[in-house]
């Protein structure tokens, strides 16, 4: 890969350690993708934030790291609400080792908004054609997708490279060859809400690592293409998806996709495999609650108590935003939770089942949590957790 005078220098250890530690990577990961060169980004989103999934070696690594990011850079969720986790029935030693990974980031510059949905807090953090290094497999699917800007799907080390250099390798999802159209998905039911996330379910497991290009009988919402790409995400390896009419548009010059058809039959098979009424946790928000998802939420907890644990989660910012949106639904005993989510905390393994709404937290949740996961829509988890067994 060709590196300027001024990245070799880095390179060379001439602008420090950890500079180098860090361009060392980006170095490492070009050559093993045949990139030509490194390019500017614009954001990074910096996943491996939970002590859950870093533990010590993680948690080493960061804190050895000197100097500032360059780039606006922020955190995905971490392992626990920084402010509420006594209320998560966290122990102390992991909040006291998430912590000193929260401090080990913000030493270096980064902004301590953990969650998956940046572009919600914060728009100008990715525009259509914007080069990014994103880590979090939601948030690069809908820059990717919705807002067609171009990044990878960086693990959490290459992406804290890419902040310190501001840089990354010119490879994969950045160039136009790799966002191709690979299957086209015609949608033969009118979906809503977390059908979306039953659709991304099915069609992750079936292309995998491919760019589906979907045509539906309606127009999904941001929250629903949100759901979509992160349960295709999660159950495939989606990092780029279309809607025709909807999203970006593909490059221009593409042949014929594989074509795939999935009807209304298929989508409520999802509900069925995977029932959620004898859950004893319901947890709503992932990705992390738009404003609108909030306000929702809080519309059908209005006069109800909730008989079993009902997490909410979202990013702090969105949460401080509206705080009688919070008040509401907290009201009915359910928690407000940001900075983190059903996924990364290790307050999920105190449960036996937990019922979703999102297509990706179905996918993950019994391997990452060692728990069953029922799914159903924001109505029927709302019913579940209120509901007098
Ligand atoms: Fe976000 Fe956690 Fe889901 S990081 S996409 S809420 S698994």
């Amino acid at each position: 890969m060709y590196l300027s005078r001024e990245e070799e220098l880095v390179y060379l250890g001439q602008r420090g350690e950890s500079l180098r530690r860090a361009m060392e990577i980006l170095v490492a990961l070009g050559d093993i993708f045949d990139a030509d060169r490194l390019i500017p980004v614009k954001s990074v989103q910096i996943a491996g934030v939970s002590f859950k999934n870093i533990g010590e070696a993680g948690l080493e690594w960061i804190s050895d790291l000197k100097g500032k990011v360059v780039v606006p850079s922020i955190l995905n969720p971490a392992g626990m609400d920084l402010s509420r986790w006594h209320e998560m029935d966290i122990d102390d030693n992991f909040a006291l080792k998430q912590k000193a990974t929260i401090d080990a980031y913000r030493r270096l510059g980064i902004a301590i908004d953990c969650t998956c949905t940046p572009y919600q807090i914060n728009p100008e953090i990715a525009c259509f054609g914007d080069h990014l290094a994103w880590s979090e497999s939601s948030a690069v699917s809908f820059a990717n997708s919705v807002i067609g800007a171009r990044t990878n799907r960086e693990g959490g080390p290459s992406a804290l490279a890419a902040a310190l250099i501001g840089k990354t390798p010119f490879y994969g999802y950045h160039l136009d060859e790799n966002r191709i159209p690979t299957h086209r998905i015609d949608v033969e039911a009118d979906l809503k809400g977390s059908d979306f996330g039953a659709l991304g379910f099915l069609v992750g497991r079936t292309v995998k690592d491919g760019n589906p290009l979907f045509k539906l009988s309606s127009r999904p919402t941001l929250d629903e293409l949100k759901s979509l790409g992160a349960a295709m995400a999660a159950s495939g390896s989606v990092a780029l998806y279309y809607v025709e009419g909807v999203t970006p548009t593909p490059p221009e010059e593409y042949g014929e996709p594989e074509k795939i058809s999935v009807d209304r039959k298929q989508i409520d098979e999802v509900y069925e495999r995977h029932p959620g009424t004898d859950a004893d946790i319901v947890a709503l928000g992932c990705p992390h609650c738009s404003k609108a998802e909030l306000n929702r939420i809080a519309e059908l907890l209005k006069g109800k108590k909730v008989k079993k644990e009902l997490w909410v989660c979202t990013a702090r910012k969105i949460a401080e935003g509206c705080p009688d949106l919070v008040t509401r639904i907290e009201k009915s005993g359910a928690k407000v939770i940001c900075d983190t989510c059903m996924v990364v905390s290790p307050a999920s393994e105190h449960f036996r089942k937990m019922m979703v709404n999102s297509g990706k937290a179905l996918a993950y949740i019994p391997g990452l949590c060692g728990i069953e996961a029922g799914f159903g829509s924001t109505e029927e988890c709302i019913e579940v957790a209120t509901r007098r067994d």
